[in-house]
């Protein structure tokens, strides 16, 4: 099937700096503000400016400042991924964009344990994988969990411990994490299959039962991932973050799926200068613009159905690895996230009209399966192929009788 990125925005409330700052509110859903957008119409949200400049855009889902959690989990369209796509075989990608502190991190959530109503879209989405599991396939399917990150363009296995040991100085891991100083990070290299389907060579690849196990497991590997306080978030992400369950299942009607769930945590885009990064911290900031802005290439390319121009997938591991998500076989929704605030006006209009482009974007999902036969079935064909048998032996045998018994091949 083919189908255009689903494209939905995140306005987030002002934060405490932002009113400290004397902010005012400029981005708004209109969705939220003026009542429900019918099914399946576009939504709209509203940048004002100043009084009298206002402008629109329009996208699949427009959620403001009040919507929670579940909301984001359920109006974006995750949900639907989760317990939909994947079970008919489609590989799915969540993708969160936007400026760095407008709320990717908290809208993707991290520990996959959380169960509160803070709890993002992580931990809803592993909830409802095994619930699904349940349901449609008895209980019978295999996941395997993966989980990496970019930094400084260099991949690390966040399931791992000695691949993922971050031994430059500055940068702050979790302060009780007590792997050896010693082992020196050991980046992970892209590679291709014969067939071109793009993988990470060496990568973890862990079977997991229960959200449970899960949350464990993603809680630990959280702590790996390199975090720290900028000017603009105390709590920012230094890596771009891929989340990957591979589902392998046999549905009830004796389907056998395989698929993907790809749930991506971006660094945010930022300006060093409003940051306040010197240091490792702007190194980071680079390379996050810079893998940003190829990013930025992609899509763009992507979206202009006549330009000839091939997508620059190679020019960063970040494309390379979301290949598939962008342009290729995957249903994909693209999360944009903005603040609210007018101080913030320059990089939530950038975010934006990325996010439009992208609503551009066609993929063409395919599904993932291999039909499979009953047992009821197979002993069905097995008698049948006896009885042919059978059968043709015994036309054998008359037409040698026929042919008064001169030899016939068999
Ligand atoms: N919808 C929301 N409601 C309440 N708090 C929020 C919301 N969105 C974000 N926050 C808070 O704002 C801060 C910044 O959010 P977050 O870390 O998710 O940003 P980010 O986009 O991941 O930034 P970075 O690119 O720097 O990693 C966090 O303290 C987070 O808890
Ligand atoms: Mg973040």
């Amino acid at each position: 099937a083919d189908g255009n990125v689903r494209v939905v925005v995140r306005i987030r409330p002002l934060s405490s700096t932002e009113r400290d700052r004397g902010c005012k509110e400029i981005i708004t859903s209109m969705t939220q503000d003026y009542g429900t957008a019918p099914d399946d119409a576009a939504e709209v949200l509203q940048v004002a400016s100043h009084p009298e400049d206002k402008r629109w855009f329009e996208f699949d889902a427009v959620l403001g400042d009040r919507a929670h959690q579940r909301d984001v989990y359920e109006r974006s369209g995750a949900k639907d991924a989760v317990v939909d796509d994947i079970f008919k075989g489609y590989n799915a990608t969540l993708l969160a964009y936007g400026q760095t502190g407008a709320g990717k991190t908290y809208t993707m959530g991290s520990a996959a344990g959380d169960s509160s109503e803070h709890a993002g879209i992580l931990p809803r989405a592993c909830q409802d994988l095994f619930e699904t599991i349940r349901t449609k396939c008895d209980g019978n399917a295999k996941v395997e969990l993966s989980y990496l990150e970019i930094y400084n363009e260099e991949i690390r296995d966040l399931m791992s411990d000695n691949s993922a040991v971050a031994n430059s100085p500055s940068s702050s891991r979790h302060k009780t994490s007590k792997r050896p100083k010693a082992s020196a990070p050991k980046p992970l290299k892209i590679r291709e299959t014969l067939n071109g389907e793009v993988y990470v060579s060496g990568l973890t690849a862990q079977e997991v039962k229960s959200p449970e196990e899960i949350g464990g497991l993603l809680e630990e590997a959280s702590k790996r991932r390199v975090v720290a306080s900028t000017a603009m978030n105390a709590v920012s992400s230094r890596s771009h973050a891929i989340c990957a369950f591979l589902v392998k299942g046999v549905l009830e009607g004796g389907e056998k799926f395989t698929s993907k769930l790809t749930l991506v945590d971006l660094a945010g885009s930022e300006r060093i200068k409003k940051t306040g990064a010197e240091g490792s911290r702007a190194l980071e900031g680079i390379h996050i613009n810079k893998s940003l802005m190829c990013l930025g290439q992609v899509v763009s390319a992507l979206s202009n159905q006549k330009s000839k121009r091939k997508p620059p997938y190679r020019d960063s591991k970040l494309t390379r690895l979301l290949q598939d998500s962008l342009g290729g076989n995957s249903r994909t929704i693209m999360l944009a996230c903005v603040s609210p605030a007018d101080y913030n006006l320059e990089e939530s209009s950038n975010t934006l009209r990325y996010a439009t482009t992208a609503r551009n974007i066609k993929n063409t999902a395919t599904k993932n399966i291999v039909q499979e036969i009953s047992p009821e079935e197979a002993l069905k064909l097995q008698r049948e192929n006896q009885l042919l048998k059978q059968q043709v032996a015994e036309l054998q045998e008359a037409l040698r009788k026929v042919s008064n018994g001169s030899p016939t091949q068999s």
